[in-house]
């Protein structure tokens, strides 16, 4: 089954075809960071404009490389939710129009389920049940999945997202926008130990995230010592991000433990970051689980893993009508009552 895949949930504009779930024939990824990059973070208006100018040339391009017709595409697979709505609208739009127009089975997927199944276009994909970190720009959780769409929320963050907490500190430090891979690259070279960072609720007990105060902590430093450059820049990006790593790395393993998950995933863009993988593969390597991680363009927002979640959905019979709609906030679903350390 050949899957065409859509995503404009944020600031890219993502037309991919997938085959059988597992095989991308094309993936095609048109980012806006050009155009937000003057104000530090996403304009929603702008973000829509865009995806409106770039919708059709880029599922065009993503035909044209599979070399395949609308007629050789069997269903469409939409991110529907959660992201900016303005900008959910123009993908939702572009694929009920598509949908209807050829009489293509459509579904709506949900954005962090197309992250976790960016791993299966890979030869080597996680088993059922695992343990999932997602890491994004909007969204820091650790779920337990037991099938492709069943999902389990066992911890979040309660403020910022990991990746917010990478781009507001770049920000701040003046590299840019999105600046996590600036950190990253910066950090390479850093000493994790300069600066003194918080490591927030690690706690037993709690498998929540919070970075706010991580970002404060940073502020702080930066009002009191200024932006630092050279050297001191990279010892100063080396401890911030050992501080996200090392809560991230360290919930992840207590987890897995506790949920005797012996395969764990990570995925979102955060999971590009060369900290963050190499901490996970360390504690992979002591904990004795097997750990899972897509290519780094695969992290970031692309349309490939949309259509890879949304195949299982449409094998499955699953079809959304006309009504489908953009849904802006679209929780998880979450594990009813805390389990006990
Ligand atoms: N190498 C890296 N190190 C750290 N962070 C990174 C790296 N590469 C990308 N990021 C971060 O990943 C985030 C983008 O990821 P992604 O595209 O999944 O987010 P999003 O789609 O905007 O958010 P969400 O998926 O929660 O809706 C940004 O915050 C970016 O800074
Ligand atoms: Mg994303």
């Amino acid at each position: 089954m050949r899957v065409l895949g859509l995503e404009s949930s944020c600031d890219e504009t993502a037309a991919a075809v997938v085959e059988d779930g597992v095989r991308a024939l094309s993936d095609v990824v048109a980012s806006q960071h050009d155009v937000h990059r003057p104000y530090g973070g996403v304009v929603p208006e702008l973000a829509s404009r865009a995806h409106v100018v770039n919708v059709v040339p880029v599922l065009d391009q993503a035909l044209a490389k599979a070399g395949v017709g609308l007629d050789g595409i069997d269903g469409i697979a939409v991110t529907y939710g959660p992201g900016l709505v303005g900008a959910l609208l123009v993908a939702v739009q572009t694929a009920k129009a598509l949908a209807w127009a050829r009489g293509i089975p459509l579904v709506g997927v949900h954005h962090l389920e197309g992250h976790l199944s960016a791993i299966y276009l890979e030869p080597a994909a996680p088993p059922m049940p695992h343990l999932a970190l997602i890491v994004s720009g909007g969204h820091t959780s650790l779920v337990r999945v037991d099938d492709h769409g069943v999902v389990v929320e066992l911890g979040r963050t309660r403020d910022d997202a990991a990746g917010e907490a990478f781009d507001k500190g770049a920000k701040l430090l003046g590299l840019g926008y999105p600046g996590g891979a600036v950190i990253d690259r910066l950090a390479a070279t850093g000493d994790p130990k300069a600066v003194a960072m918080p490591r927030a609720m690690t706690a037993r007990a709690n498998d929540d995230f919070s970075f706010s105060g991580l970002k404060t902590a940073l502020l702080h430093h930066v009002r009191a010592h200024g932006v630092p450059e050279g050297q001191a820049l990279a010892d100063l990006c080396a401890s911030y991000q050992a501080a996200i790593v090392e809560v991230l790395v360290r919930k992840t393993r207590r987890l897995a433990r506790r949920e005797g998950l012996t395969h764990v995933q990570v995925c979102g863009g955060v999971a590009a970051n060369r900290g963050l993988r190499a901490g996970l593969a360390a504690a992979a390597a002591e904990d004795g689980f097997t750990l899972y991680v897509p290519p780094p363009a695969r992290c970031t927002d692309n349309a490939a893993m949309i259509a890879a979640a949304g195949y299982y959905r449409l094998a499955r019979g699953e079809r959304a009508d006309a009504l489908l709609g953009a849904t802006a906030n679209l929780p998880l679903p979450r594990r009813a009552v805390d389990v006990a350390p």
